[in-house]
């Protein structure tokens, strides 16, 4: 550190000249995070310096974030689900599994996710002690229940089922997965870090949420398809009693007790979360979500004329294109500016996002590029 004060202008002028190193959303396949929505923006900015992690002296913030989890309870089928707005889809994974694992007061448990669940399950066997077991996929890029039974035992402390996986936006059979939770009392976490935000606005019936008897609790992420601000996720739980599961005394706090993760936490992107809902509404993020949509089926079909098939039929906005030689495509369109990234083996494939960032006229850039690249 510096021994005399560096004048404003001089440290705006260092951080302009990074940010300007940064990449921009508009050639962006690989994340599912977005540019956040002006009004998350300007929520943010009003709660910077708030703080959750002391709520009795933040009321106003903390009551904001009540009603997030109030509205996405709602959203989610439980409009009385108990839960918190997390710094995303980890930290809400990890205590999803911690409070399975606390009431199910088991010593040398193990969890059983399918083979496509996010690397953040991995952290989570390390972190909580867990044995991670990966179910097979079945043909459709979906947990196998036949494999999950086969791995459930009287250690297990939870199972968890995806709702839109990271590489291939895949939803899990999550009412085959709660049939056997309940048969065998046993925790059902949904991961839809990116899809919660997707399937409550796709046409069609999709029964994942708390509809479905014997999920017990849900990740979902503002901070991806939400088009809030980073950090926002969204941890859900159906009990109370749940999150009782996570808290320790705090001592020297506006509150006795705590459930979260970290202790001091921002506001801020809690306040962001309800501004973007309650600005859009549910038609606004229909919208959204149609949007990305199009983008999806006009990369697919622009594909499909340049002889390249996707994996599976998309079921959100997320494609794994089957190409020769992945790392090299990946790697000849990365040297042209465009950011995709790709699925593990054995399904080794691009995988892109298609985001409310992108455009169609972007896509077609992009899928002559990709046409060119595969000729050489
Ligand atoms: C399904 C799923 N779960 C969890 C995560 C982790 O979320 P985060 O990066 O916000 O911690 C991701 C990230 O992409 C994800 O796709």
């Amino acid at each position: 550190m510096r021994d005399e004060a560096l004048p404003e202008d001089e440290v705006i002028r260092i951080l302009m000249e990074m940010k300007e190193r940064d990449f921009s959303y508009d050639r962006f396949f690989s994340t599912m995070c977005t540019r956040p929505h002006p009004i998350a923006v300007r929520a943010h900015d009003m709660f910077l310096e708030t703080n959750l992690g002391d709520p009795g002296l933040f009321p106003g913030v903390a009551d904001l974030e009540q009603r997030v989890v109030r509205m996405l309870g709602e959203l989610l089928g439980c409009s009385n689900a108990a839960g918190y707005i997390s710094t995303g889809g980890t930290e809400s994974n990890i205590q999803a599994i911690r409070a399975a694992r606390n009431e199910a007061g088991k010593k040398d448990g193990n969890i059983v996710v399918p083979a496509s669940a996010h690397f953040s399950f991995d952290k989570i066997g390390d972190l909580l002690c867990l044995e991670v077991r990966k179910a097979e996929l079945d043909e459709c890029l979906r947990a196998d229940l036949a494999s999950v039974r086969s791995l459930v035992d009287e250690r297990t402390v939870a199972l968890v089922g995806i709702a839109g996986t990271t590489e291939f936006g895949q939803v899990d059979p999550i009412e085959g997965l709660a049939k056997i939770a309940l048969e065998r009392k046993i925790h059902l976490h949904v991961d839809a870090a990116f899809g919660g935000f997707v399937l409550p606005f796709l046409e069609g019936d999709w029964r994942w949420d708390f509809r479905v008897p014997g999920v017990s609790s849900i990740t979902i992420d503002p901070h991806k398809m939400g088009m809030s601000t980073i950090p926002a996720g969204g941890l859900l739980f159906r009990e109370q009693e749940c999150l009782s599961h996570l808290e320790t005394e705090t001592h020297y706090l506006t509150k006795a007790r705590q459930a979260s993760l970290t202790g001091t936490r921002s506001g801020a992107a809690a306040a962001a979360t309800y501004a973007v809902m309650m600005h859009l509404g549910r038609e606004g993020f229909k919208e959204t979500v149609r949007y990305c949509m199009n983008l999806t089926h006009h990369l697919v079909s622009g594909a499909r004329k340049i002889g390249v098939e996707p994996l599976i039929e998309p079921t959100m906005n997320v494609v794994a294109l089957q190409v020769p030689s992945p790392a090299r495509v990946r790697e000849e369109l990365m040297k042209r500016d465009w950011h995709v990234s790709m699925t593990r083996e054995p399904k080794r494939a691009l995988r892109l996002i298609l985001m409310g960032h992108m455009t169609h006229e972007n896509i077609d850039l992009f899928l002559k590029d990709l046409e060119d690249v595969l000729r050489r």
